[in-house]
């Protein structure tokens, strides 16, 4: 039987030989092949001339394998002088072991002994050189995309997406979630970025939206009792584009019936153990850490925490501690209902290695008043037991050594203190916080810290409108323990009412974001009512929800995860466009294809639009 299988592998071989297709890929092939007789395909991407004897790394998407073309071969060392970087051949020779061995590639421990060399296309000269170390621009790669992703760095990217792929696929069948497909062409509905219009040539004057996420058809499929629902699916959304926005990115969109906050948690955290075990070998705990929105403001001022330094400069509320001290500054921000608060810069927790000197605490200054605070205290606790400080004459010995002990400071750390309106002193602090873990590497890329943030406002108040809107989606259920207040007239009560509503947070990126859903009408009217639309308004937008939910709408809940925010932590890379194949600059456009681009005025007519003339 294996003479029999022999046999046919060595027919199969002669055979793509003479065709000049590959027997092996450029990635494969091991000392274990020494002796045979084999046919590569793939492109150039480096050609060395060693004294007579040619070397030419030949590349796919597997790996790079070398050649050897040896000058007494005349003709196809001819042939392999005329060769240039990005050329696609086929090369067919012999696999010997290699004199100067590559450690650092698989295939690095032999070569092809070239004997038969065929060009199969040639390539002109690349706008930038296919390597790994890569020099060329953003925007050169952006424009020539299909050369970067030759890149064994970008390729990898993407195979890495595939894998995902295919554990949540399966993770969420095996869990018995049904994938559907929703409609890309939906109706236009308020769900907080602008929407991205289509035109309908059908129905002059209608428009289509592409769909922000799939949000409430995958409600309605609840209704329909489908129960689980899973789709990784693209969401558009024309918003300011930044590292981790793209206006077209991809989901996994998750929605679930007669469940709880503690069901979708459950399932979420399993999904993220499968990843992180397959892809990285990493194992993740049995149950992700959990804090509410409130705790996240009022201790790291900011609502995705990285958890990497959750027990470092945690900010303490100290307006008690210096409500009577004698300085203008904590005075005024007290009377005018803000806070004075303080972070510890611990030597040991921050690691730091030198002194915190005046042009540093300079450069804090600096980064705070850009967020908004009129300047940055400070008390540092010398290792001499000397206090120092701007602020001793308005603090006194007594309130600066209480502060020491409020913030478990030490000799040798430094105290620095905001005042001013709540949540510009919480937001600062927390800015400051992120300043200083990055300059000492306290975010160790290979430590993955995942966190739930629970109870989200229900709505905020939007200063320049003078209204409330929704803080996550308008089908969110308020906590049962506030629902009374749906029918308050006062704003600091509306404002107070909590969500049952979560983001799940990783390294300090909001990867996720979900909520049970509002399933009784009488709720969902208070919840419009809130943010200003009519019964007629609300009907006008999500009339066709609201019908639905006339027919039997079961509880629900459910989650959508930003997937290629997911795949840029797993690979270590700050950019979502790097994980992406074909991603649009943070001007929304492809540079490669020149999107977005004029359409012919018959096109326009078509579609009974005009384009309004610039002033
Ligand atoms: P949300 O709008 O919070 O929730 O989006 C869910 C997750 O998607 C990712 N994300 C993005 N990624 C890249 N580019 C963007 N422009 C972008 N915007 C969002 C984030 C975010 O956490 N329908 C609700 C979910 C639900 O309630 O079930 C939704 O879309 O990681």
């Amino acid at each position: 039987m294996e003479f029999i299988f022999r046999i046919f592998q060595d027919y199969r071989n002669l055979y793509n030989m003479i065709f000049n297709k590959r027997t092996h890929t450029c990635g494969e092939l091991n000392t274990g092949n020494i002796g045979e007789s084999v046919t590569l395909n793939g492109w150039i991407a480096k050609r060395r001339d060693l004294g007579g004897l040619l070397f030419i790394d030949l590349r796919d998407r597997y790996g790079l394998t070398q050649l050897k073309i040896n000058p007494d071969k005349k003709d196809i060392y001819e042939t392999a002088l005329s060769l240039g970087n990005e050329f696609v051949i086929s090369a067919t020779g012999k696999v010997i072991k290699r004199e100067s061995i590559n450690k650092n590639i698989p295939t690095g421990e032999i070569e092809i002994d070239v004997d038969i060399l065929q060009i199969l296309n040639e390539s002109e000269i690349t706008p930038f050189v296919v390597e790994e170390e890569i020099k060329a621009t953003e925007e050169l790669r952006l424009q020539y995309r299909y050369l970067d992703l030759r890149r064994k760095q970008m390729t990898d990217n993407l195979v890495m997406r595939n894998e995902v792929y295919q554990i949540v696929h399966q993770y969420y069948y095996k869990q018995n979630f049904i994938e559907v497909e929703t409609p890309v062409l939906m109706k236009s509905t308020p769900e907080g970025a602008r929407d991205y219009l289509v035109p309908s040539r059908v129905h002059k004057g209608k428009f289509y939206a592409l769909p922000q996420s799939p949000q409430t058809y995958k409600q309605l499929l609840m209704v329909s009792g489908l129960d689980r629902y899973v789709q990784i699916c693209k969401c558009f959304r024309d918003e300011d584009l930044r590292a981790d926005r793209q206006p077209e990115f991809t989901q996994i969109d998750v929605e679930m019936s007669f469940v709880d906050q503690e069901d979708i948690f459950r399932i979420s955290e399993g999904l993220y153990r499968e990843i992180w075990k397959k892809i990285l070998n990493y194992d993740l705990p049995e149950t992700f850490n959990r804090i509410t929105y409130d705790e996240a403001m009022n201790t790291y001022g900011i609502d995705k925490p990285d958890f990497r330094i959750k027990d470092i400069m945690k900010i303490t509320d100290i307006t008690d501690t210096v409500r009577n001290v004698d300085f203008k500054v904590y005075q005024e921000s007290i009377s005018d209902g803000g806070i004075v608060a303080a972070v510890n810069l611990s030597r040991e927790k921050c690691l730091l290695k030198g002194e915190v000197t005046r042009k540093i605490i300079d450069n804090y200054t600096e980064l705070v008043k850009k967020l908004g605070l009129g300047g940055l205290g400070y008390v540092k606790y010398n290792t001499d037991g000397q206090i120092q400080s701007p602020l001793s004459k308005f603090l006194g010995e007594d309130i600066m050594i209480n502060i020491k002990n409020i913030l478990e400071a030490k000799e040798g750390d430094t105290v620095f203190i905001a005042s001013g309106k709540k949540s510009v002193v919480l937001s600062a602090l927390g800015q400051l916080r992120l300043k200083i873990a990055e300059e000492n590497n306290l975010l160790d890329d290979k430590k993955f810290e995942f966190v739930w943030i629970t109870d989200f406002p229900l709505f905020h108040w939007e200063e320049e409108d003078k209204c409330f809107v929704g803080e996550h989606h308008l089908f969110t259920m308020p906590k049962p323990e506030y629902l009374h207040l749906l029918d308050s007239k006062d704003k600091d009560e509306i404002e107070s009412i909590r969500a049952n509503c979560y983001d799940l947070v990783l390294n300090g990126n909001e990867i996720g974001s979900g909520s049970i859903r509002i399933n009784v009408s009488d709720i969902q009217k208070k919840v419009f009512s809130i943010v200003g639309l009519s019964d007629d308004e609300a009907n006008e937008k999500f009339g066709f929800l609201l019908k639905a939910f006339k027919f039997g709408a079961p509880p629900h809940g459910g989650v959508a995860f930003g997937f290629d925010r997911i795949i840029s932590i797993l690979k270590g890379i700050k950019s979502i466009r790097e994980v992406i194949a074909f991603p649009k600059t943070v001007s929304a456009s492809s540079l490669m294809d020149e999107c977005p681009s004029k359409v012919t005025d018959v096109q326009l007519n078509e579609l009974g639009l005009r384009i309004k003339e610039e002033k």
